[in-house]
Parts: C-alpha cells; structure tokens; sequence
C-alpha cells in the first residue's frame, strides 16, 4: 500500500487543524508536519516526529503534497517553493488575485496543482445542479442570486465558493443572466451556501450546507492522496470525483 506523506501551510488554524485530525485516521495518508510563523510552537516540537516549522525548506522535502490553508498573499509563494522541490501542491485557499492564480497555472506545468475554494465532496453535485437549471432558466425572465453565510472571522466576501457557484451558473445559461452575490458573516457558520433563481411569484433555491469543518478537510485529504500520483498539470475538485 502507498502511504501519502502530507505537508500543511496553515498547520495552526481552524483548517490546518481539521486536515491534521483526518489525516490521521486516513488509511493512506501520513502527516509529515506543517508550516507556521509561530516560532513558540516550532520549539514546541523540537523532540515530536511531526516537522513543525516556520522555514518550509525543512518541510517540503520530507513530502510527497503540500496541503495549503493559509492565507491568499503567501499562496503563490509557498507554490513556488512547492514547485522547487517537485511536490504536488494543493490550495484551499481563497482570496487569491488573479496573478495568484497566474502563478498556480505556471507552476502546473512542472508539479501537479489543484485549486479548490470548497473541498466538500458535495458540493460538486451542488454545481452541476446550478449549471443544469441555469441552463434550463437561459432564456426565461429569473434572476440569479447567490447568498453565502460564513463565521465572523473569514476573511473575503464574496466567497471563493458563493463565486465558484456564479461561474457554474454562467456556464449553464452562457452568460445570458449575471448573478448577483451577498454575504453574511455571523458567529461560527461554518459554510452556507443559497443559489436563488428568482421569477414572478415563484423561487428555486439550490442549498448547500456545511455544518463541520471536517466535511472540507476530508475532500481535501482525499483529493491531496489523489493529487500526490497525477502527472504536472492544473486540476480541479471535479477531476478528484471523475465528474
Ligand atoms: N477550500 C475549502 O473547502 C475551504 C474551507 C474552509 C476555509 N477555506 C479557506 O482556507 C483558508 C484558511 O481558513 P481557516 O479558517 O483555516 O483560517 P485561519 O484559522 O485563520 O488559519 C489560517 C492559517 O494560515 C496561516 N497564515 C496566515 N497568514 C499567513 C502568512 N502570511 N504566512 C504564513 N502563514 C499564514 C496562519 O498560521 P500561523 O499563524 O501559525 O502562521 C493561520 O493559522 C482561508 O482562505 C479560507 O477561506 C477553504
């Protein structure tokens, strides 16, 4: 059996967390340590077998993917030096510019990459189904309206997500209706998502609805055992389920 041997950047907060925690009870994937600033914390682990570090040049080689849930300005660094040792790499990260993305798409060409704004199994399914009623609604008088709900700490508005939704409804109706988006940040919601489309009198709602933040770190192990055997190239969730 081949074990996947997993690096996390982020290894502190609320996903690295989640991801370490199912990792572990992966049947292929092993965790090698993580990445953060906090210097206390890398002292910490000094004698522990995990690499806790703030210098991914003592992590990434030890390696076969790095998972990243950091932040959007570090993102096409931490791919970069991914890239410098030939590990796959695997960000959940969203906020990222588009010279973010541009750089993901570079170094793709010489590891495997996936980008991911919602690695949720599900969710998926939940875009083929805007995809599919867009593309029924393409000609008819409905608006598009995409609300995502999320805890009070995150960071960018819209979502990665509620956007990645609003890319699926544009391909289904090929751009005929422009969605909308609002977002709500309130308390600890884990992730929310409502794809409205709205006629006279009448509203279809496509809900997607994360209650735990293990359901995203579960996807994102899975898809990083995946990534870690693909040949260099620039992947999507999509490609993980064969959808
Ligand atoms: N794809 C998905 O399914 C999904 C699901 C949930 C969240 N997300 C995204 O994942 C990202 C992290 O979310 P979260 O809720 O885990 O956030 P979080 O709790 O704030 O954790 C982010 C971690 O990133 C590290 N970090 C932040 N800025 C950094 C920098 N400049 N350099 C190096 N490390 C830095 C921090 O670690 P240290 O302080 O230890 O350095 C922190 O622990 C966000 O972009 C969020 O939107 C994606």
């Amino acid at each position: 059996m081949t074990i996947t041997v997993v690096g996390i950047i982020g290894y502190t907060g609320r996903m690295g967390q989640a991801i370490a925690r199912s990792i572990e009870s992966h049947p292929t994937a092993a965790l090698c340590g993580g990445v953060t600033r906090k210097q206390t914390l890398s002292e910490q682990h000094e004698n522990s077998p995990l690499i806790v570090t703030d210098n991914p040049e003592e992590l990434f080689p030890h390696c076969d993917v790095i998972v990243d849930f950091s932040h959007p300005t570090v993102t096409p660094m931490f791919a970069r030096i991914a890239a410098q040792h030939g590990k796959a790499f695997l960000s959940g990260t969203t906020g990222l510019e588009e010279e973010g993305y541009a750089v993901l798409k570079e170094v793709a060409e010489k590891i495997p990459v996936l980008h991911a704004a919602n690695t949720s199994l599900s969710l998926a399914v939940t875009r083929r189904l805007v995809r599919q009623a867009a593309a029924l609604l393409k000609d008819l008088d409905y608006d598009i309206s995409i609300l995502d709900k999320h805890h009070r700490w995150k960071k960018d508005a819209p979502s990665g997500t509620a956007l990645t939704l609003g890319q699926s409804a544009l391909e289904g109706n090929e751009g005929t209706h422009e969605p909308t988006y609002a977002s709500i940040r309130s308390g600890a919601i884990v992730g929310e998502h409502d794809v409205l489309f709205s006629g006279a009198g009448e509203t279809i709602n496509i809900q997607h609805t994360v209650t735990d933040r293990k359901v995203f770190a579960r996807g994102a192990v899975q898809a990083a055992v995946w990534l870690a055997a693909q040949k260099p190239g620039f992947y999507a969730m999509d490609d993980v389920l064969g959808v």
